[in-house]
């Protein structure tokens, strides 16, 4: 592929994702339609924010327990102004000190009460976070599961794994920091606000027109700071997935040289976020000091009212002191509550496309009432299959075709006829749009998904490997599978020679996405698997197509030896490989133009001759 093909592949890669993106969206939107778009998705967050906290659900009993903790942890720290109130109204005027041992006796048990009930809470609230954060990532991997196949096809992995990391630890860093800080401080300002109504009424009235005065910019400046916040979020989570997709195509990008312009388009992000986060802590602090001024001149008419009343004997000296240490820590309590709200607020922005992600129903549902088949023989049938992918032009049309058990049959024909497409019907990674495929007269969609999985063996063009030995890479999760078994699959692979030559044979731990093996040597590993699976129907898509003439010849002879029974849809781009094959079929733009044995199709010098004629051009000798 010429270099220029490429990076074409890759920008336009990148363009998509990018569109994905809501970022990239809200560049292109005006200023203000930020400030209205706040007002419409509140709504929205919100059912973001309940969500999260419904991973909490199941630990009822433990919220109740650390909540009720909480209480009583803050009334005993709140009660030290009460105590001071008393000690100035009581024991001050009377100068009976004698009541005061019995009272630092109460006070120092409770406060060493409150502070051994604090370390038990503190267990308690850690334990029920690492719960609910630990089931919340097993929801986002589960949910990767469920939507499968197809999911996996219309987005990028860089945009799963940002569910997967960046969005999950937002869900988890409510848990920890903020739900937990936003309960204790609401407990503490409703406590506090208690005691001052206790005390007096009117000093409490007092405080409500320096609210007002709060209100006058307070909340335009609250959807300022928001909407950069905002931003800043989105553009932070976009960053993410592009720096995820950057490590992916690292070695794409080197060879190719486009190491400065990738590094130019991380740049450029970069400068946008720090941007949209200077903007978001500019209203912010404008945010604070409005806050300050309230609360500051709250402060000074509570001090202007409280004297006038201490001097008319409506207020105690004992009572305005207490008033006045729970109005300045409620007053503190309240101001770090609503930036804890506003930085809740920004997180749950960044969790809203998890939330989306989460509430996906799967394409591929599992049926209600499965069919379970006692053994799966490998008969197929497709009727009037239409099939096309979501928002994408019909692709099979009308498709009819049985597969007899234990028949061997090749798809051929032009690139983008829709012969994979084919096969992953048959897998049910996708269900057609209209028609039924049925496997032993069992309509597919009946069958539970893991027999369908586990009657199949599958090779791709693509061969992923894990990073784990080339063993367990073959074995793949089956225990029951011996080592001579195993080694006997790898030679029908014709891979046992070169695993063997590896530093640790069979052990021999291969790289991140198998990169320590040529193209042809993963192939001949996903052939192995293929081998120790021993499945009734056997799917391969180009299987064998990166080994060389010799290696696929015994590869295709082992195939035919050991899939004697099973039935065999192969797709074969070298016609070489087809010769031996039951039916050839030939499919062009979803439709089924020809179908027979090779000589058949030879003789009758249609599509298949045409293609065959083609191709022998190119490939010396082969027809
Ligand atoms: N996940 C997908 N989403 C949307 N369209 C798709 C998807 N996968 C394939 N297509 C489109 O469906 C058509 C058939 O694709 P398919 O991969 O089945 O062809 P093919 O016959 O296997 O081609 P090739 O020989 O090149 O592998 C193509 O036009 C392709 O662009
Ligand atoms: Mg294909």
């Amino acid at each position: 592929m010429s270099s220029v093909k490429t990076f074409y592949i890759i920008q336009t890669r990148i363009k998509k994702t990018c569109k994905k993106i809501p970022f990239f969206v809200e560049k292109e939107q005006k200023a203000g339609d930020g400030l209205k778009q706040i007002d419409k998705d509140s709504k929205q967050l919100w059912h973001v924010y309940l969500w999260t906290l419904s991973f909490l659900k199941p630990y009822k009993g433990k919220v109740i327990l650390v909540m009720m903790s909480g209480f009583i942890i803050t009334l005993s720290e709140l009660i030290i102004p009460k105590f001071i109130q008393y000690f100035i109204e009581t024991i001050l005027p009377s100068r009976d000190f004698s009541k005061m041992n019995g009272l630092l006796l109460g006070l120092t048990g409770l406060i060493t009460f409150g502070i051994i009930l604090t370390a038990a809470r503190n267990l308690w609230q850690r334990k029920l976070i690492e719960q609910a954060s630990r089931d919340s990532q097993f929801a986002a991997f589960q949910q990767i599961r469920q939507l499968g196949f197809s999911y996996y096809e219309q987005h990028s992995v860089s945009e799963t794994l940002s569910f997967v990391n960046t969005q999950t630890r937002a869900v988890q860093e409510i848990y920890r920091r903020y739900f937990p800080q936003f309960i204790n401080q609401t407990l503490f300002i409703a406590i506090s606000l208690y005691f001052m109504i206790q005390i007096s009424i009117l000093l409490t009235l007092i405080i409500i027109p320096s609210f007002i005065l709060y209100y006058i910019f307070g909340p335009w400046l609250e959807k300022k700071a928001t909407v950069y916040g905002r931003q800043s979020a989105e553009g932070f989570r976009t960053l993410q997935t592009k720096l995820y997709e950057s490590l992916a195509s690292m070695e794409e990008l080197r060879i190719l040289g486009y190491m400065n312009w990738d590094m130019k388009r991380i740049q450029k992000l970069h400068e946008q976020v720090r941007q949209d986060h200077e903007k978001n802590v500019f209203f912010a602090y404008l945010r604070g000091s409005n806050r300050r001024l309230t609360y500051y001149i709250g402060a000074l008419a509570t001090f202007g009212v409280g004297i006038y009343l201490v001097k008319n004997g409506q207020l105690t000296t004992g009572g305005f002191v207490a008033y006045i240490l729970y109005y300045f820590s409620a007053m503190h309590m309240l101001t770090s509550i609503v930036t804890l709200l506003t930085e809740q607020r920004i997180l749950t922005f960044q969790i809203e496309p998890l939330y989306h992600f989460m509430k996906k129903t799967p394409d591929i549902r599992e049926p209600q009432q499965p069919i379970l088949l006692e053994q799966v023989k490998g008969d197929i049938v497709f009727h009037d299959i239409d099939f096309h992918y979501p928002n994408h032009p019909p692709l099979l049309k009308g498709m009819n075709l049985h597969i007899r058990r234990g028949e061997k049959v090749a798809l051929v024909g032009t690139s983008g006829g829709g012969k994979t497409s084919f096969l992953k019907l048959i897998g049910r990674f996708y269900d057609p749009a209209s028609g039924v495929i049925t496997i032993d007269g069992i309509d597919l969609r009946r069958l539970p998904t893991s027999q369908i999985r586990a009657a199949m063996g599958f090779v791709f063009q693509e061969t992923f490997l894990f990073n784990m030995s080339v063993k367990d890479n073959i074995r793949f999760g089956d225990t029951s599978l011996t080592d001579q078994q195993l080694v006997e699959a790898a030679k029908k692979a014709d891979c046992d020679s070169f695993i063997r030559e590896l530093e640790h044979g069979y052990d021999t731990i291969l790289g991140e996405r198998g990169l320590k093996l040529s193209g042809g040597q993963k192939q001949k590993i996903a052939i192995a698997r293929l081998f120790a699976k021993n499945p009734s129907i056997v799917l391969l898509d180009e299987a064998t197509a990166s080994l060389d003439s010799v290696s696929e010849q015994k590869v295709q002879q082992a195939l035919h030896q050991t899939f004697k029974e099973s039935t065999v849809i192969a797709i074969a781009h070298r016609l070489s490989t087809v010769r031996h094959f039951d039916r050839i079929i030939f499919i062009k733009d979803g439709c089924i133009l020809e179908a027979g044995h090779f000589n058949e199709l030879m003789r009758k010098k249609g599509h298949f001759y045409q293609l065959a004629s083609d191709r022998s051009e190119k490939e010396a000798g082969v027809t």
